[in-house]
């Protein structure tokens, strides 16, 4: 829990009171996000996605109908002003993630995948250069391990405690023979834990390139990568402030992106290509990786994106995040069936100590077996309370986290084969399987209303 008076806002000034902080996120609430109340939804995915404020509309709105934007690589007006854009998002960007511009660049990518797609296609894998992940990597990141696999790279994990931490990670990374790209989540998309970013540092001491998937992390928390000096650092907008859709970065030290071999060229990255003499020549530095028209309407967008986040300040952001976490632990935590049999399994941390805002959960029947998430997820649906079910693209976390016997596990995936269902596999593994989970996961325009309703959709099927 967050003690009175011991947080301040980016600025450096103290907030006195949270009673202050909750009028200010109301208010917030009441002018920019009027559309839940509106709707009466209670929305707890910002793992998922992220909600753009009213305002952000607008002001792209208004920058649309205002501008002339042209192809940006161009050299007339209308080009010049989109390259403006560009060139401002960028500065933002950094400014963000207090990135010094001379270390860092910004390639604008479709979202984080296509960021950590960047990264993987073009590193130097081989039988002397590896890849390390953490169990508690996305699929995005996950997927890296083939590129790792086609060069004869060869591929370590981080294992993960039972609270879903990173297990001694800085024992493992020297214990590996070869160096290579190790990659890791600041926070996880599964049980929200943070990982230590000071293992970023140590890391790069043993020799790794260092890429930190931010996704989950930049939302709701301030990034110094003067501090955590990440080779590279993957996220999406749309879960920072909801609009853009379809824009993320990969940010990068401008010396890593040098180390980087890419595997093709394209339009935009080259600065001549000569077809009769088959040659070509990338751009420098960061350009060589921006393939062809940036989504430059996009990306103007961002600008009141970070207005908004800037308004609020992330210290203030992650204190409230932190708060309405709290209560949404304790709550589910403390919910049982009238005979006192546990309600809820919670996968992670139960404290707020080293997690963000994002909580997994499973509701166990009398008898101590997880109710279908599907069931969950539909009743929060019928109540007007948008939480996800499923694994969250995280599979490692899941598994952990889940339990179970591989063998059994292995047996049911080949009897099912090709006729692989959810609903199969359930049914092979046994009622008391895990096969997915529900994650609830709050943000900016959370309040206690959304989490006391998802605490009611929970609840209920402990006939409360
Ligand atoms: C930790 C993490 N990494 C990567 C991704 C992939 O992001 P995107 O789908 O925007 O590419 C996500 C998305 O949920 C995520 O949570």
């Amino acid at each position: 829990m967050i003690a009175e008076g011991s947080w301040s806002d980016n600025a450096g000034m103290p907030l006195t009171q949270p009673a202050d902080t909750e009028t200010f996120f109301e208010e917030l609430r009441r002018r920019e996000f009027a559309r839940l109340d509106a709707s009466n939804l209670a929305y707890l995915d910002f793992t998922g996605s992220a909600l753009y404020a009213e305002s952000q509309i607008e002001a792209h709105v208004r920058e649309l109908e205002r501008g002339v934007f042209g192809n940006p690589h161009s050299a007339h007006a209308p080009s010049h002003v989109s390259t403006h854009v560009l060139d401002a998002a960028r500065a933002d960007v950094l400014r963000q993630l207090d990135a010094d511009p001379a270390t860092y660049g910004v390639v604008f990518t479709a979202n984080a995948s296509a960021a950590l797609k960047l990264v993987g296609e073009a590193y130097p894998f081989g039988p002397n250069a590896g890849f390390v992940l953490a169990t508690d990597n996305h699929n995005s990141v996950r997927g890296i391990h083939e590129y790792a696999k086609r060069a004869g790279g060869p591929v370590h994990e981080l294992p993960l405690d039972d609270e879903l931490r990173l297990l001694e990670p800085e024992e493992h990374l020297q214990a590996i023979e070869t160096r290579g790209l190790l990659a890791f989540p600041a926070q996880s998309n599964f049980s929200g834990v943070v990982h230590p970013l000071d293992l970023v540092g140590r890391a790069r001491a043993l020799g790794f390139d260092v890429l930190l998937d931010a996704a989950a992390y930049v939302p709701t928390h301030a990034l110094s990568l003067r501090e955590t000096p990440a080779d590279f650092v993957a996220l999406s907008f749309y879960k920072l402030f909801g609009f853009p859709t379809g824009v993320g970065a990969l940010v990068a030290r401008l010396d890593a992106l040098g180390r980087l071999v890419r595997p093709w060229f394209a339009g935009g990255t080259v600065t001549y290509v000569s077809v009769f003499l088959d040659r070509y020549h990338l751009r420098p530095g960061y350009e060589a990786f921006e393939d062809g028209t940036p989504n430059f309407l996009g990306i103007a967008a961002l600008a009141p994106g970070f207005s908004l986040l800037n308004s609020v300040g992330m210290s203030r952001l992650t204190a409230h995040v932190q708060r309405l976490t709290a209560r949404l632990l304790d709550g589910l935590a403390s919910l049982t069936h009238r005979d006192g049999a546990p309600l809820v399994r919670i996968y992670g941390p139960i404290s707020t100590v080293g997690r963000g805002g994002t909580i997994a959960f499973n509701v166990l029947d009398r008898a101590g077996n997880p109710v279908p998430f599907e069931e969950v997820e539909g009743r929060g649906r019928d109540l007007g309370v948008a939480m996800r079910g499923g694994c969250f693209c995280n599979p490692g976390a899941s598994e952990r986290a889940f339990g179970g016997d591989p063998g059994r596990a292995r047996a049911c995936l080949d009897g099912l084969h090709d006729h692989f269902t959810l609903a199969g596999l359930r049914d092979c593994l046994g009622p008391s399987a895990t096969v997915g989970a529900m994650r609830a996961s709050v943000g900016l325009p959370t309040n206690a209303r959304d989490v006391d309703r998802a605490i009611e959709v929970v609840a209920s099927f402990g006939g409360h």
